[in-house]
């Protein structure tokens, strides 16, 4: 049961908030901090170890061309950290603390005191702990009020969802601050209304990995067939759809219904063996020895990067499904007709996604650069990404018989581009009109900023040649994106 108190009145509004601390930056510190630093945020970090400072520049390259993919903010600067010893220093002209300390509970108990006695009291501290509850964690506090669980995934920096509870001394409004703060910054937020142990995914993860280390340990499955399992079973339905509308499929035309109807009876039946194993040496080493075989010549700098890869590509390939069952109910073939409503924007859309590609051989001119044509197309190709992004997609574009025209651009081009750079071009919605949209990309090699473009482009009806309102679907979306003039805009477009 949580407490219902008065809301801070120095407490600031989500979108106010420019400062963030992380306490702890190690896995998930450090993912937290470079997380924060993509989304625009200054980072204050806290962590004792003396090797701190390298641990987190390494982790915070590694996770930078992750984050430029999919979640990175225009301005984000990924040298806006510093680094303290000193708790009060860490915290001193915060607007969030993200502690993620070693998961000891003991441990927790002191630190989150030690945070509480020095961090402002409008401050709220949320706590990356993979299973206490808040409840426990927060004993020692002298303000328990302010303190929520915002349980993580690993990597934080690439995976949405953050589990957002209180213990039974905190806050409604603490909680209802923290879920509005994470959904703000771009994470898929569930706020639970009650303490559960190891919250939702962790619960369900923990079954899992109790039933594999049973099949090792008996000998039954190896750590190969294990993940093998997953990733070439029921892993691959499951970003799509979780493990309950996979059962709904799996019941054929009658549902779920059926599936428990058929399958109900077999539920007793001791497949599972829910207690977890006695962690004996012999299994452990079993399954240290399965995962070296499994890795092969694999680093884990190179597992990391080979995640990465895959969970950017699925979750760009998970959000142009969305985005295709969102733009698909359109009835009429040639005019559009507003219908596009189910367009809600997600937190996540508030910011248009950076483009990324490499200048390939053929772009190159006879100054072995690339050919300043080269330009004109990757802008287009970002502009082609923008209009995924605005649901104004290929299936968009041909059931509708709409799309947009470039009418105006210019372009700044700044510095050279060598064969093989990688190029990324960051858009910006600088104004949108009933049937007119106003964009800005800033096109970077590394942190050079090669050159600039802004167009004006014009939503056009191609069976009647003429320039069309947007649906109301696709404005929602639009609404959904902050709007931003970058401060080279020299030009008045349209
Ligand atoms: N690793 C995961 O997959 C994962 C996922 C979700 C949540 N979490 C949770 O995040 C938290 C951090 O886990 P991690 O995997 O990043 O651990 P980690 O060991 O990688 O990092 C912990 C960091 O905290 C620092 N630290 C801060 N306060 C400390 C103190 N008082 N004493 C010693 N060290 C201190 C350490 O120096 C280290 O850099 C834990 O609560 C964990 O349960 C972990």
């Amino acid at each position: 049961m949580s407490v219902e108190l008065f809301g801070n009145p120095d407490r600031a509004a989500v979108e106010e908030i420019t400062t963030v601390t992380c306490i702890g930056a190690g896995t998930i510190g450090g993912g937290w901090a470079a997380y924060f630093l993509a989304r625009g945020f200054r980072v204050k970090v806290w962590d004792p170890a003396p090797d701190a400072d390298e641990k987190l520049t390494r982790l915070i390259e590694a996770a930078w061309p992750a984050l430029a993919e999919l979640d990175m903010v225009p301005g984000a600067d990924k040298s806006n950290w510093s680094l303290h010893t000193d708790l009060a220093e860490a915290v001193a002209d915060t607007g969030f603390v993200q502690e993620s300390a070693p998961e000891n509970l003991e441990l927790k108990q002191a630190l989150l005191a030690g945070i509480d006695a020095v961090c402002p009291e409008h401050v709220i501290i949320g706590s990356s702990t993979s299973g206490y509850s808040m409840t426990e964690m927060a004993t020692e506090t002298s303000h328990p009020e302010r303190f929520v669980v915002g349980h993580p995934f690993n990597p934080p920096y690439l995976i949405p969802l953050v589990e957002v509870v209180g213990g039974q001394a905190t806050a409604d409004e603490a909680v209802d601050w923290a879920a509005e703060f994470y959904s703000h910054i771009g994470k898929s937020v569930i706020r639970m209304d009650q303490e559960v142990p190891g919250f939702i995914a962790n619960r369900l993860q923990e079954a899992q990995w109790r039933e594999a280390l049973h099949m090792i340990d008996q000998g039954e499955a190896t750590v190969e067939q294990i993940d093998r399992s997953i990733t070439d079973g029921p892993g691959l339905r499951w970003p799509f759809q979780g493990p309950m509308l996979t059962f709904h499929l799996a019941g054929g035309e009658g549902g779920m219904a059926h599936m428990l109807d058929h399958f109900g009876p077999s539920l007793k039946s001791p497949w599972t063996r829910l207690e977890a194993p006695e962690l004996t040496q012999n299994l452990r080493d079993s399954v240290v020895a399965g995962c070296d075989i499994a890795s092969g010549t694999r680093k884990i700098a190179e597992l990391v990067a080979q995640r990465d890869a895959g969970i950017i590509a699925l979750r760009k390939l998970t959000a142009s499904l969305t985005s295709d069952q969102e733009s698909a109910p359109v009835p009429s073939a040639s005019v559009p007709t507003g219908e596009q409503t189910s367009a809600e924007p997600t937190a996540e859309s508030t910011v248009l996604q950076t483009y990324t590609t490499e200048v390939s051989p053929e772009w190159i001119d006879y100054n072995g650069h690339m050919s300043e044509a080269y330009y004109v197309l990757v802008f287009g190709f970002a502009t082609d990404q923008v209009m995924d992004q605005l649901g104004l997609d290929e299936q968009y574009r041909s059931s509708v018989g709409a799309s947009l025209y470039t009418v105006e651009s210019h372009i700044r081009y700044l510095d050279e581009v060598a064969l093989g750079s990688r190029l990324h071009v960051t858009p910006m919605l600088v104004a949108a009109g009933d049937k007119k949209l106003h964009l800005a990309y800033e096109m970077h090699v590394d942190d050079r900023l090669v050159a600039t473009e802004e167009i004006v482009c014009l939503h056009v009806d191609q069976h009647e040649q003429r320039a069309t309102d947007f649906p109301a679907g696709v404005r929602t979306r639009i609404a959904g994106f902050r709007t931003h003039t970058p401060e080279w805009s020299g030009r008045r477009l349209g």
